[in-house]
């Protein structure tokens, strides 16, 4: 399957294209609805481009159109980027601003959902990226196979996979096909309160529950299994004695959004180096001979 077949997957475009994109809407099939207009006004509110950003459309999307692939500020190779997302996606959007804003050398060339019609899907539509819905089921027939989906990230030269609260497990396919190029962040302290069944309000519920005094997320490489892949970078918050889960996450998430940018910073400029053990570091952008 070709990216141009990719772009039409998933429900029909519900948003006009943001007003900074409006320069590149030639040929796009997208409803300028007032109604969409207005959800789409909402959804894209935050968005920052880069002056120079290359940004197709949803319609026009292919691996010759979506994106430039120049070297950045650190000499090395814009890095391409798939984002899996199943809900509201605000770490996908904290990725996709901070390579729009220059802070990450790579582009989200496409978002890949079980869920056509979450927040980060609409979110991607709204930012004229091609939106993958996998895999096939009853309720996303209109979803593709493991390896039509390997087909079309190959064909969008995909460097790096990003989990960005995609619940669906990954095929054992996919990970091999992207070895030590795939990530996920996960809301608690692995190997604390992971594994399946520990997503959302659960987590941290779990984790109130238990008396932790901290907790913060973690981002991992992906292997086989529900978070049990060599994490990458954490960061801690503590739990206060009034927690409510609500509460918790809120603190959580907010650290979420900079740990994941600053690992996939790290990652698209090849920064990540592998201990003997296989434990991955980060190493320090300043000093190169510090890591985390
Ligand atoms: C985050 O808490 C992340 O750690 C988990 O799923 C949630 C996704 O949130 N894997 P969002 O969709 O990025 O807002």
């Amino acid at each position: 399957m070709g990216a141009a077949a990719v772009a039409s997957s998933g429900p029909g475009l519900r948003c006009a294209l943001n007003p900074a994109l409006n320069q590149h809407k030639k040929g796009a099939r997208l409803s300028l609805a007032a109604k969409s207009q207005q959800r789409c006004a909402v959804t894209c509110g935050r968005l920052l481009l880069r002056p120079n950003a290359r940004v197709c459309t949803a319609a026009s999307a292919s691996a010759s159109t979506v994106m430039d692939s120049g070297a950045g500020d650190s000499g090395v190779r814009r890095k391409r980027l798939a984002v899996f997302v199943s809900g509201g996606g605000s770490n996908f959007r904290s990725i996709h601003e901070a390579a729009l804003g220059g802070k990450v050398n790579g582009d989200v060339v496409a978002l890949v959902t079980d869920k056509p019609g979450c927040g980060g899907a609409e979110y991607a539509r709204c930012n004229g990226m091609p939106v993958v819905v996998f895999p096939k089921s009853k309720s996303a027939p209109e979803g593709v196979s493991t390896d039509e989906l390997l087909n079309v990230l190959r064909d969008l030269k995909v460097d790096f996979v990003l989990l960005a609260g995609y619940l669906k497990l990954i095929p054992g396919e996919l990970v091999k096909a992207f070895p030590r190029s795939m990530l996920n962040i996960h809301p608690s302290l692995l190997p604390a309160f992971g594994g399946k069944g520990y997503y959302g309000l659960k987590v941290h519920k779990a984790v109130i529950a238990s008396g932790a005094r901290y907790s913060g997320p973690t981002v991992h490489f992906v292997d086989e299994q529900f978070d049990t892949g060599k994490t990458l970078a954490q960061r801690v918050v503590p739990v206060l004695a009034n927690d409510t889960p609500e509460q918790l996450a809120a603190r959580v998430l907010h650290e979420e959004h900079q740990v994941y940018v600053e690992a996939v910073a790290a990652l698209c400029e090849d920064r990540i180096v592998w201990r003997d053990d296989g434990v991955p570091l980060i190493r320090s952008q300043t000093n190169p001979n510090a890591y985390t």
